[in-house]
């Protein structure tokens, strides 16, 4: 009776083993859907480091966990740029503690509110003004030209399904209500 059981253990163990290693080898991770290939591409895309608003740490400005992607903060004062820190022999842009407001020979630009809000975000938007905006560095797809250092350029090679999934997953995000100031003009 004790040597059945053994044998049948002695037996069973290297059909397990053989079946865990097969179901390793075909067991690839499940196929990703649309939505987490959105996820990963805004992470590897790194949306976070200009349009979250960040908390200072010693490492400096890192995205605020609470308010992802939605954009350079209302009401934040800016401090002054001082004359001629901005130049061909000098900086060539600086951004505030938010990682959210950048200024360059262009003025300075405020990183938009990238959450689903409908009157402050995207909420409104379709699929189409997402992906014209990208692939044409167009406000809204199709409106002013959108400033620097915002990096359509290199995104517009997106394929279709990846900005596809981009805008699903920003469609998917808590929607945040805050409302990014417009641009300024180059001060001279
Ligand atoms: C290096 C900083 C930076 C990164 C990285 C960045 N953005 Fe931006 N983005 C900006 C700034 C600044 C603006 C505002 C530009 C303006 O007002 O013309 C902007 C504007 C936009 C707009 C245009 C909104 C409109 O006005 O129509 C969209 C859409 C957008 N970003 C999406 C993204 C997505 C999606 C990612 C990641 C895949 C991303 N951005 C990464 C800085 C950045």
């Amino acid at each position: 009776m004790i040597g059945g059981s053994i044998l049948l253990r002695t037996r069973l163990v290297p059909v397990a083993i053989v079946l865990l290693l097969a179901s390793g080898a075909q067991g690839k991770s499940p196929p990703e859907t649309e939505l987490q290939m959105g996820e990963r591409l805004v992470q590897v895309l790194d949306c976070n480091i200009c349009h979250s608003p960040k908390v200072f740490t010693p490492q400096g400005p890192r995205p605020d966990a609470t308010r992802l992607l939605s954009g350079h903060p209302a009401g934040v004062r800016l401090p002054a740029i001082p004359k001629g820190v901005i130049g061909p022999e000098a900086w060539g842009g600086l951004h505030d503690n938010n990682m959210t407001a950048w200024a360059g020979p262009w003025g300075v630009s405020f990183a938009t509110n990238l959450t689903p809000d409908n009157e402050t975000g995207i909420g409104v938007w379709t699929e189409e003004m997402f992906v014209n905006a990208i692939r044409k560095g167009k406000h809204m797809g199709v409106a002013r030209p959108i400033l620097p250092p915002m990096p359509w350029q290199a995104y517009s090679h997106l394929s279709d399904e990846e900005l596809r999934a981009v805008f699903v997953y920003l469609k998917s995000l808590p929607p945040i209500k805050n409302e990014v100031p417009a641009p300024l003009p180059p001060t001279k």
